[in-house]
């Protein structure tokens, strides 16, 4: 896709020199101990992986990846990666942004460009799914306000530390 202009950020394709950058910001997100599925620190070794794979599932079609920065600062992160077999219609979402970035817009315009460019390049897909802490209402009003509706709660699969939360199942149909 072509890079896109928000305010002060740029939005792209993500790029294997982005690992230092998603080392950054995943780890940062990991030390806030923020509502996310991860809760250990991830490697310069992993990012490049988890690009190298990004990289071939956008070529393959099946996932888009894309990344937020301003300047060379690599800012946020939002992904969205088709699921299999005959689950195939649906892909599931993932989005993170530095602290200091959240609160601008920001999070809605990668939102946007994502669900987009899903729509544009993932053949066959009808749907986003995705999995978040019933208690993270920064996310939850986000993903409301970009049409994902809630379709059911699994209480305390997640767990941080001793404590157990419940996780909120939203849907955003694009058929
Ligand atoms: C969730 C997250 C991506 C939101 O990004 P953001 O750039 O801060 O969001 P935006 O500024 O674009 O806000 C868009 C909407 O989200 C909601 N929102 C954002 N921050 C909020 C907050 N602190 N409290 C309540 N609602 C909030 C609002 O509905 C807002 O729309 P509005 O400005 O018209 O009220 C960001 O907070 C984040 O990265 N959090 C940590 C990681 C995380 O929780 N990821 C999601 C895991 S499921």
């Amino acid at each position: 896709m072509k890079p896109l202009k928000f305010k002060e950020y740029i939005i792209r394709a993500e790029r294997l020199s982005d690992a230092k950058g998603m080392v950054r910001l995943f780890n940062a997100l990991v030390d806030e101990n923020a509502d996310i599925n991860r809760n250990k620190k991830i490697t310069l070794k992993e990012a490049k992986e988890t690009l190298k794979e990004g990289v071939k599932n956008m070529k393959k079609k099946e996932g888009v990846y894309l990344a937020a920065l301003k300047g060379k600062e690599f800012v946020g992160s939002v992904c969205v990666i088709k699921n299999h077999g005959k689950q195939s219609h649906t892909a599931g979402l993932g989005i993170s942004i530095l602290k200091p970035h959240r609160g601008k817009g920001l999070g809605e315009a990668l939102m946007k460009a994502v669900i987009e460019e899903s729509r544009k390049s993932l053949k066959g897909l009808e749907m986003i799914s995705l999995g978040v802490f019933k208690r993270n209402k920064a996310a939850k009003n986000l993903y409301k306000k970009m049409g994902f509706k809630t379709v059911g709660v699994l209480p305390r699969v997640l767990k941080s530390g001793n404590k157990y939360f419940d996780e909120e199942l939203m849907h955003y149909w694009l058929i």
